[in-house]
């Protein structure tokens, strides 16, 4: 018998409707970064609507690594003691950091905490090339000294940080949070230009503030921070996880399903709603979540642009391909955010969708997100009966969909990696089982 956590293979039995209830928690892309921002404070600080997610095991082990005590207070919260910490050696902060890309983020707060900090090799999915020049280029601007090595790269802050005016050539969600948890004790202002601003980098502004940041959120995307000596602990809980919520929402309608998603809320999902609602899907937003529903009759195809937020996120497009391949006609997706988001596809066309992605994306008048270099697109056509296959998880959300399209499809599936999901989907087995999916999981 293997556990949830152990599992690295499922086998679906497909063709069945998910039909239920789910609870999504807080935004592994919120939490994540709220533990680092303890770092920055005098005293503990308490989060609460902590899922259990495997990127969050993972900066626990970072923190404690550098001696945070990080303890869990009551179900969902965490305290986070910075009192203790010290830097840690290359060993260990290479052995837990695993694929993540947290790490880069611990470089403002142990700079002002240590004067140095060390960043191992980045991992994360593998979604692209997901450099981080933007990051070292703002450390660079507030001061410190960055040496790379073939380990990983070394920075120190011989003196305090001071405040600088930082331009991002493109609204980067991670350089706008190494921006913030750097600038906030940095000495001095700090004026971020071209900032992304997505709900959880306004949800990490607000922890910022609870410890006694500076920050305001102008308009065109520029933020201003004021530096100030030092930051007391925080009590926090984490805004929704908007990507999990829609990943449901995608289910509900690849499987001719229904699903109330508790905890969702509609202001950060309104863009997500409003093409839900163009390809046909059905949604009900109440005061606890909303349900997202399958409509009975035909789904329409969709053109869909990924974006920055307030734009259509990049997390979001791969559910929705899997209900795209149900719909009558032909959908275009545009990824425009990550240049190699298109492989979980592959799997999906052994299913028997009929997809075909283009690796230089397509030139259209009715574009609404400018064109990137590196972007690609996939062209869907539906409706196609997708079967069962074997299949090898890619990444996080590819791996959510290949789960999906497994359920969606006739026949047994064979879906390996799957402990990749558990980066990010909390409980994701025990949900699948409570909305009537029927599958067996393997070691
Ligand atoms: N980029 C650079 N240089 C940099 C940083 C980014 O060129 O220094 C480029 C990237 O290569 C990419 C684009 O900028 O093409 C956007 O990257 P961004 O920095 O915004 O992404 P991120 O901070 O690495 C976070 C989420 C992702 C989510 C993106 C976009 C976390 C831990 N990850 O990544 O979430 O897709 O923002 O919203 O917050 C996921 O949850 O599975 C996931 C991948």
């Amino acid at each position: 018998m293997v556990t949830p956590e152990e599992a690295d293979v499922v086998a679906v039995h497909g063709g069945k409707p998910l039909i239920g209830e789910v609870g999504v928690r807080g935004a592994k892309n919120l939490v994540t970064k709220a533990m680092v921002a303890a770092l920055l404070a005098d005293e503990p600080s308490v989060l609460s609507n902590v899922p259990v997610i495997r990127d969050v095991a993972v900066v626990r082990g970072l923190l404690e690594a550098h001696a945070v005590s990080v303890t869990d207070t009551a179900p969902g919260e965490l305290t986070l003691d910075p009192r203790g910490v010290k830097s840690a050696h290359f060993a260990e902060i290479d052995a837990h950091a695993g694929s993540s890309r947290i790490p880069i983020l611990f470089c403002g707060p142990l700079l002002h905490q240590l004067g140095e900090a060390f960043v191992p090799d980045l991992g994360g999915c593998h979604i692209g090339d997901r450099p981080i020049n933007f990051h070292l280029d703002a450390l660079r601007a507030f001061g410190a000294e960055v040496e790379k090595s073939p380990e990983g790269i070394a920075l120190r802050a011989p003196k305090r940080l001071t405040g600088a005016k930082v331009e991002l050539p493109y609204p980067s969600v991670g350089a706008t949070e190494q921006v913030l948890l750097t600038a906030v004790r940095a000495k001095g202002v700090t004026e971020l230009i071209n900032a992304a601003v997505e709900p959880e980098i306004m949800d990490l502004i607000q922890v910022l503030q609870k410890m006694g940041a500076i920050i305001s959120v102008e308009t065109n995307r520029t933020i201003l921070i004021e530096g100030v000596d030092s930051l007391g602990p925080y009590q926090h809980k984490a805004i929704f996880d908007r990507n999990e919520a829609a990943s449901w929402a995608a289910a509900a309608l690849a499987t001719k399903g229904r699903i109330f998603v508790r905890g969702a809320e509609q202001l950060d999902l309104m863009t997500f709603l409003n093409v839900y609602r163009k390809v046909g899907g059905e949604f009900t937003v109440g005061t606890e979540g909303i349900e997202f529903r399958h409509p009975g009759g035909e789904l329409h195809p969709v053109v869909i642009e990924t974006d920055v937020h307030p734009g259509f996120m990049t997390d979001w497009q791969q559910p929705m391909v899997v209900a795209l391949t149900q719909a009558q006609g032909q959908s275009i997706v545009h990824e425009t955010v990550y240049e190699k988001r298109f492989g979980f596809t592959d799997a999906l066309v052994e299913m028997g969708a009929d997809i075909e992605v283009y690796k230089e994306g397509i030139a259209s008048i009715t574009r609404r997100v400018p064109r990137r270099p590196l972007e690609q697109a996939a062209v869907i056509t539906g409706p196609t009966p997708l079967h069962g296959a074997n299949v090898r998880v890619p990444d996080l959300r590819g791996g959510f969909s290949h789960i999906i399209a497994a359920v969606t499809a006739q026949g047994e599936s064979v879906v390996s990696n799957v402990g990749i999901i558990s980066r990010g989907y909390e409980h994701l087995w025990e949900k699948l089982e409570g909305l009537g999916a029927s599958f067996e999981l393997r070691g």
